[in-house]
């Protein structure tokens, strides 16, 4: 559907759960605890609120969490959800962590694409930025692999530290040994996001083009979401660019959330939504839930103000799905 901005609305990201096996200091840092999931909206109230989305013209979802493997079900759900008649397409976004224990029943899933999170190849590093020190890197780096060997459309996540810039030549290096794009995103002050310093992507692309002189865009789309991509004569994969902060892209936002909790969010960065699930136990018809839905998607706010400094969401990113 259009909204009251004339942005055509397709995609809805799916958090299924706030919960996660790490502790990524800019997401969902170490002193969190963990509570039992009797507020989540089940997966039958999530198939029956995405059959409704898609009577509105969302046809392409995305499964985040917290981490999405946390929450038991969560392939047979991803399966439910592409066959329903009007789905385009499913895709879903891990730390990597679960891959090992799920990969045979998630490549039977067929999903369309999966993006897989990795900060860093430093081991050391990795349990540092994680918080987690049972973290194993190297579970998520074999299994970057061995999707990558079954043929699964696969793209890796690398939010722009500081380090970063110091690691960006072994990312490189790794992702086009693998044939994967790779794609650097700048911290957003969304919750603990906020406490972090701003690396640009400007600043990321300069240290990228001393090795690789030919960087230069990258003009086809890949896959559905706000990434701009790179491309240079001597790198075998595409380098994407995720910068909401120095380089607003909502005039093109196609998506709205659907949280853990069961809360429609029509934007990121602003702590307003609907809650579906109290209007689902409260027995609301199709029909009404439809309309609010409509009215919600079509208020979807212009943009976030990040740029301005102003922080409207102080939920951290696990509860909102990234
Ligand atoms: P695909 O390219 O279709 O796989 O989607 P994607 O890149 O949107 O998916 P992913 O879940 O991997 O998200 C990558 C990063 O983009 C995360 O840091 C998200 O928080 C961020 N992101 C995704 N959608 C939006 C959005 O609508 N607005 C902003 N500001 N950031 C977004
Ligand atoms: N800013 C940008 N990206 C973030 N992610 C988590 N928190 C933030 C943040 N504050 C990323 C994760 C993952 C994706 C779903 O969102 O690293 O790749
Ligand atoms: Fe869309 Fe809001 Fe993200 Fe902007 S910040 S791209 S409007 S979800």
């Amino acid at each position: 559907m259009i909204d009251q901005f004339g942005r055509t609305i397709d995609y809805m990201r799916i958090s299924i759960t706030d919960k996660c096996n790490l502790r990524c200091q800019y997401c969902m840092p170490g002193n969190i605890i963990q509570k039992e999931e009797e507020n989540y909206l089940s997966y039958d109230e999530m198939i029956r609120v995405c059959n409704i989305a898609s009577q509105l013209g969302i046809r392409t979802f995305k499964i985040t969490g917290g981490e999405p493997f946390f929450r038991k079900g969560s392939i047979s759900f991803m399966k439910e959800l592409k066959a329903l008649p009007e789905t385009k397409e499913v895709t879903l976004t891990t730390n990597g962590i679960l891959l090992k224990r799920n990969l045979e029943e998630l490549c039977a899933a067929e999903l369309d694409a999966i993006n897989i999170s990795l900060d860093t190849l430093d081991a050391q590093f990795y349990k540092t930025i994680t918080g987690n020190c049972q973290a194993d890197l190297l579970d998520v780096v074999n299994s970057i692999i061995e999707l990558r060997k079954r043929g699964q459309r696969i793209k890796i996540n690398t939010v722009i530290l500081e380090h970063t810039l110091e690691e960006v030549e072994s990312l490189i290096q790794f992702a086009e040994q693998y044939g994967i794009d790779l794609r650097f995103i700048e911290i957003m002050p969304v919750g603990a996001g906020a406490d972090y310093k701003l690396v640009k992507s400007s600043e990321l692309l300069e240290k990228i083009k001393e090795q690789h002189k030919s960087l230069r865009p990258y003009q086809k789309k890949i896959g559905n979401g706000p990434a701009r991509y790179c491309e240079a004569d001597d790198i075998k994969c595409k380098i994407g660019i995720i910068d909401a902060v120095s380089n607003c892209f909502c005039g093109s936002c196609s998506r709205i959330r659907l949280t853990s909790k069961g809360e429609l969010k029509p934007c990121l960065a602003y702590k307003e939504g609907v809650d579906l699930k109290s209007l689902l136990k409260a027995g609301i018809s199709d029909k009404e839930l439809k309309e609010i839905m409509r009215e919600t998607i079509y208020k979807k706010p212009k943009a976030h103000n990040f740029h301005h400094g102003q922080v409207y969401e102080t939920r951290n990113m696990n509860q909102i799905g990234g």
